[in-house]
């Protein structure tokens, strides 16, 4: 039998204590990898993922987060640059504090734990990162103007990051899902005079007729993080329901 694909790697994840960010964490560690959460909320992990304090938007939190998960797990192979927020609201109604919370966890986030990280995924025999995208970043969704602008940056770093690390053996991937029924997406909802009513919109959206599940983006990480995938880099992998690029027939039946 085959060793885990994951054997003998480290993966640190950010935002990995919860919806997309703790499945990934999960499913890197069931396929053998010893993983890390860098998150503001630490509390309640499964015994497998250690939880590192962290805030993507500080680089002093940063530096001390890879520095302790370098030292506990023994070193750092794969990022998972998942943590992000939203903001509801046109160019109309979104202050200019909502822009810069945004762009900063989104978009700088992503570039600052990529930097304190990089000396280490360059000692790795098997160095990768992914980012965390999104459909908003090549498509319209209605009502968040700093969101998909900063997901639309996320997918341009992408192959930036994957160009400037491809000569040094480091791959750049990124993973777009559609919507993924997470606490995000609820406290979303919440906003919303009807709530079911959206909720119904939004898997009415995808052309599967229902919202990406937080595991099938975690599968989807895995695969572009693993060492298997040698030859993946500047992608951006559509985990979306068919909403990018399907146009089905309102009448056709979907299960
Ligand atoms: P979530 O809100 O359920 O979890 C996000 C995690 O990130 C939380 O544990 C939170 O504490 C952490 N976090 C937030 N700000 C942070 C900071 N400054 N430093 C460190 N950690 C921080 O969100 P969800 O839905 O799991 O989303 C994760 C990623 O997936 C985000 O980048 C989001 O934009 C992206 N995404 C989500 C979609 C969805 O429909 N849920 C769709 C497409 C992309």
């Amino acid at each position: 039998m085959s060793a885990p694909e994951y054997d003998g790697l480290v993966a640190a994840v950010t935002g990995g204590s919860a919806g997309i960010g703790l499945a990934v964490a999960e499913e890197l560690a069931a396929r053998g990898a010893r993983v890390a959460s860098l998150d503001l909320d630490v509390a309640d992990l499964p015994d497998h993922v250690l939880g590192v304090s962290c805030n993507v938007t500080d680089r002093s939190s940063i530096d001390a987060a890879i520095a302790r998960v370098v030292d506990e797990l023994g070193g750092l192979d794969v990022l998972v640059n998942n943590a992000g927020i939203s903001a509801v609201g046109t160019v109309e109604e979104l202050s200019d504090d909502q822009w810069h919370r945004v762009l900063d966890v989104n978009v700088v986030g992503i570039a600052r734990v990529s930097a304190v990280a990089l000396p280490h995924l360059r000692r790795s025999a098997h160095p990768s990162i992914v980012n965390m995208c999104s459909i908003g970043a090549l498509n319209g969704l209605p009502q968040r103007a700093a969101y998909n602008a900063s997901k639309g940056a996320v997918l341009a770093l992408t192959y930036a990051m994957a160009t400037d690390h491809v000569g040094e053996g480091i791959r750049v991937n990124c993973v777009s899902p559609g919507t993924v029924h997470t606490g995000f997406v609820d406290r979303m909802l919440a906003k919303f005079p009807d709530p079911a009513k959206e909720k119904a919109a939004l898997d009415a959206r995808q052309a599967t007729g229902r919202m990406v599940s937080p595991q099938e983006v975690a599968d989807a990480v895995a695969y572009l993080a693993s060492p298997r995938s040698g030859s993946t880099t500047g992608t951006a992998l559509d985990v979306d329901g068919g909403i990018t690029h399907l146009r089905p027939r309102a009448t056709q039946s979907t299960r």
